[in-house]
């Protein structure tokens, strides 16, 4: 893959997710056995990116550590007969290079995009949520499809969309797709329409590639009326500017996990929990007998 830059904002306060996020960053909350920016790393690793940026802010510290070769817990491990542990720990060596940059104020996603604008240079880049897994327990290709995407159409923008459903709009960016093929051109994109004012019910699912464009549209593109700098009204910019913003659609297979909220949060775990290769089978059980109980 001709690119290999990822930025991956977690600078986010995760009020929603309180009090599990008082003290620790939501990106670093576990589904199943890992933090949900493991998932990510591993996935976008898989699509061949190698060198990570996050966009890091206040309290957000543990996720670097967690990227971290820990030469003393693998002596401990080692000292301790411990050694069947340390394949959980191979993640430490993916080969990838990790940067980190700080948010100074949570002014929303295109604020914390624009803070990686020295590190991408001159350069296309992908960017992840901190917050969203894709696929479960599935090594999804989503990103590599993107990137063949902005390439083979000379885009500045491509976008993952997922369908939801039509009453969950308004928690969404929504895109305007012209034509419902697989790939697709974006005629236009809101941020959290009503019902009334949705173009469509395909919903932006955490995964971008950028052109260095971006950065201008998120400079020229004003505060919301929460002070926040929207990054889908910096790609609207891009449309206004006659740029070319394409989507690709996540297969079922490949659904996009928002960890965003208590009610997604807690369907993902128990959705990767019941589904785990080693525990599943009996969280299954459990489950069954826990659904014929009295509340
Ligand atoms: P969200 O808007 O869902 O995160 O951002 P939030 O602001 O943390 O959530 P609430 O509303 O307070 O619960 C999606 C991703 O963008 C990052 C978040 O960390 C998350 O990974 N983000 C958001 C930033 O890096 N900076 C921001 O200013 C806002």
């Amino acid at each position: 893959m001709s690119i290999r830059n990822v930025v991956i904002p977690v600078a986010g306060l995760g009020t929603r997710l309180l009090p599990a996020t008082k003290s620790q960053p939501k990106e670093m909350l576990p589904v199943g056995k890992k933090p949900i920016v493991q998932y990510i790393v591993e996935e976008l690793n898989l699509c061949g990116m190698d060198r990570f940026l996050f966009v890091t802010g206040r309290g957000k510290s543990s996720i670097e550590d967690h990227f971290d070769i820990d030469a003393d817990l693998i002596r401990t491990l080692r000292e301790g007969g411990k050694e069947d542990l340390l394949s959980e720990l191979e993640f430490e060596r993916l080969g990838v290079n990790y940067f980190y940059t700080r948010q100074a104020e949570q002014r929303g996603l295109g604020d914390a995009i624009l803070c990686a604008e020295h590190f991408a240079g001159s350069e296309p880049f992908v960017v992840a949520l901190g917050d969203s897994i894709i696929g479960r327990h599935h090594r999804s290709m989503v990103v590599e499809r993107l990137i063949r995407a902005f390439e083979s159409e000379g885009a500045d923008c491509a976008i993952a969309v997922e369908e939801v459903p039509r009453e969950q709009v308004s928690l969404y960016g929504i895109v305007d797709p012209r034509g419902d093929g697989d790939l697709f051109e974006i005629a236009d994109l809101v941020e959290k329409p009503s019902l009334d004012a949705a173009p469509s019910n395909w919903a932006i699912a955490g995964r971008y590639v950028f052109s260095p464009l971006i950065f201008d549209a998120i400079r020229r593109t004003g505060y919301d009326h929460r002070g926040e700098v929207q990054l889908t009204d910096a790609i609207r910019l891009l449309l206004t500017d006659g740029k070319k913003v394409v989507g690709i659609r996540l297969p079922r297979h490949e659904k996009r996990y928002d960890i965003g909220n208590f009610e997604s949060y807690f369907e993902t775990f128990v959705e990767f929990a019941l589904t785990d290769p080693v525990y599943g089978e009996k969280l299954r059980i459990l489950a069954r007998e826990l659904s014929g109980e009295n509340p």
